[in-house]
């Protein structure tokens, strides 16, 4: 008998299939924010321990990654950790206040306070790779391989919580600099490209599957601004990642207009938010490009036949992509009930396509 490797086995797994574009034998689903504050489990092991300390802990890392995969048998686990992880890591006083966000204590606003940020070197995250290690033994032996995804948050977002200090509406001050200090601007967002980029980077070389970009806030900027502003640092990191042979999800909120440029920026799959259409992003998106997406996370709060209903026209339309991978449109609402998430899964996972 011919021993299949681990790596073979996770190469035929629906999710990296889909991924290459290739069509697997049944769509593959995941959540966004699929480890965290809808879970019992995770509520218990996180008691008494902030936020940021669990993110620098490899042993609770590993354990909050693998339960919605225990949970559910989603097709990937994504790594438990925040987008601005790296920041505190290289000593950015920050803290992630809970039903808040990231705060900044010391937002950004010139040159010097983005020269005073130091890059990110993997001496910076050791219990980031020792996750990852641990994890990737662990995930080859769920259900005959489960893909790990490392993620990051691509530059624009990051540096909306660093230049506003906290979460933002407008990104009044986030777009004052992009317009206003383009050299103080251009600093930043290379500044953030780098370390985002070699905390991508760290996840990868110690066996991370796949990654995803977050540049959840994108969509608040025109596609023209995007464009010059946004898009190039965002290649940067995609660019690096793309040269370790390791297959890249991009994806925004409120990103319909910006969707074609975000493939562009160096992605496999496109990750689509739930108010778009979508068969018209993938449309938009040709041939090139595969989708991730999309289902209204509000959804799992209607009755479940409702719920089902409209996750098999998502699957439907997702089969006239390049590769489709199921999801939600954005993260996991925290009151979620997890039940709804087992029944999604299983529905996906069994779908029976429609005849013809
Ligand atoms: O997806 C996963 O399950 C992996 C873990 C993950 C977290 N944050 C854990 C987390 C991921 C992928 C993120 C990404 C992230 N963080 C994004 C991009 C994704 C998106 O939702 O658009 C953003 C914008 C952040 C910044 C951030 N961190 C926000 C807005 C919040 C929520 C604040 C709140 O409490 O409402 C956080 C905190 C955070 N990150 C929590 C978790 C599980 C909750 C903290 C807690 O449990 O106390």
């Amino acid at each position: 008998m011919v021993e299949i490797s681990t790596s073979d086995a996770l190469a035929s797994s629906p999710f990296l299939q889909a991924l290459a574009g290739r069509k697997p034998s049944r769509t593959p689903v995941w959540f966004m924010r699929q480890a965290g504050r809808s879970l019992p489990e995770y509520l218990k092991v996180r008691e008494g321990i902030g936020m940021l300390e669990s993110c620098q802990n490899a042993e609770l890392i590993t354990e909050i990654t693998l339960q919605p995969v225990r949970r559910y048998g989603v097709d990937a686990a994504i790594f438990f950790s925040d987008i601005v992880l790296p920041l505190k890591a290289v000593g950015v006083d920050l803290d992630i206040k809970p039903g808040v966000g990231p705060v900044i204590a010391n937002p950004v606003r010139t040159l010097a306070d983005v020269e005073a940020i130091p890059d990110l070197t993997p001496e910076h995250v050791p219990y980031i790779a020792e996750a990852v290690q641990n994890l990737t033994g662990e995930l080859a032996g769920i259900n005959g391989g489960t893909p790990l995804i490392g993620f990051a948050g691509a530059p624009f977002t990051v540096a909306s919580y660093l230049v506003e200090g906290g979460p933002s509406k407008e990104y009044a001050k986030t777009k004052a600099l992009m317009f206003g200090a383009p050299d103080v601007w251009d600093a930043l967002m290379r500044k953030i490209a780098g370390i985002s980029g070699a905390f991508l980077e760290v996840q990868v070389r110690a066996g991370a599957s796949a990654v995803q970009l977050f540049d959840s806030w994108a969509g608040a900027c025109t596609p023209a601004d995007y464009e010059r502003h946004v898009l190039p640092y965002s290649a940067e990191v995609l660019t690096r990642i793309g040269e370790l042979g390791v297959p890249r999800i991009h994806f925004g909120v409120n990103s319909a207009m910006l969707l074609p440029l975000m493939g562009s920026a160096g992605a496999e799959v496109v990750g689509v938010d739930w108010r778009t259409p979508l068969d018209w992003a993938i449309t938009q998106l040709g041939d090139d490009f595969g989708v991730q997406g999309n289902l209204d996370p509000a959804l799992v709060f209607a009755p479940t036949e409702v719920m089902l209903e409209q996750a098999g026209r998502i699957i439907e339309t997702g089969r006239r992509a390049k590769g489709h991978i199921f999801n939600l449109g954005h993260g996991v609402i925290p009151t979620t009930d997890p039940d709804q998430l087992a029944r999604l899964t299983e529905f996906v996972q069994s779908y029976e396509p429609a005849e013809g």
